[in-house]
């Protein structure tokens, strides 16, 4: 069974303009959202650079939750004990790697034929089993609905234990949010 619920999200992303005060228009955006902007760049800074073992700029602001790059091939380990101290969720982008060769890679295919699932699915129940919240994407209804059966899928330690083994040091496949 699927259990689905809505939550209000003021989403901050990335600020990818060099000085905060690119991202606003003073003639087109009232003062108040203006500081509010700047707020929200200020606190992406802060965690980035707590994230580098430095204190950061104290804003007060703890986010709920962090959207990073995280799949098998990039595992994000750090980042995910640091969320677990400071009690944020960690949300996986790219979680099947822009479904490119890890699902094509044999430790997974090999867990797929082990459970008679997809690759896409184990993939998916590997971020599930470590509590990510994970957030595929996909334009082809059949993917969708294999994407949606993931929840029905648990794999057992020895299932994890082999996709936590396929963690690379160079495995990003995005933007790095330190230099971009
Ligand atoms: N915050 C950020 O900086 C950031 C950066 C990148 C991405 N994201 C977000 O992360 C989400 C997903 O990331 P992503 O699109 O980069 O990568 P992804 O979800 O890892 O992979 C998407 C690719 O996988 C394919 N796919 C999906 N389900 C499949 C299945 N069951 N079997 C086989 N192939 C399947 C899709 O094909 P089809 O489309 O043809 O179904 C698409 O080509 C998006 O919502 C995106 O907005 C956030």
């Amino acid at each position: 069974m699927v259990f689905q619920a809505v939550f209000p999200v003021l989403l901050a992303t990335a600020p990818l303009s060099a000085a905060p005060e690119q991202e606003v228009d003073p003639g087109t955006v009232d003062p108040a959202d203006a500081i509010d902007c700047r707020l929200d760049v200020e606190t992406y800074g802060a965690l980035t650079m707590a994230l580098d073992g430095e204190d950061g700029v104290a804003t007060g602001v703890v986010p709920a939750v962090n959207q990073i790059e995280l799949h098998p091939r990039f595992q994000q380990r750090e980042a995910r004990a640091y969320h677990a101290r400071k009690g944020i969720v960690t949300q996986s982008w790219s979680p099947l790697g822009r479904g490119g060769d890890l699902l094509q890679r044999p430790e997974i295919v090999r867990i797929a034929d082990k459970h008679g699932r997809s690759t896409a699915q184990v993939v998916l129940a590997w971020h599930l089993g470590h509590g990510l919240s994970v957030i595929p994407k996909a334009a082809d209804a059949a993917h969708m609905t294999d994407n949606l059966a993931a929840t029905e899928l648990t794999l057992d330690d020895a299932d994890m234990a082999a996709i936590d083994a396929l963690d690379a040091a160079d495995g990003r496949i995005g933007s790095d949010p330190r230099t971009m």
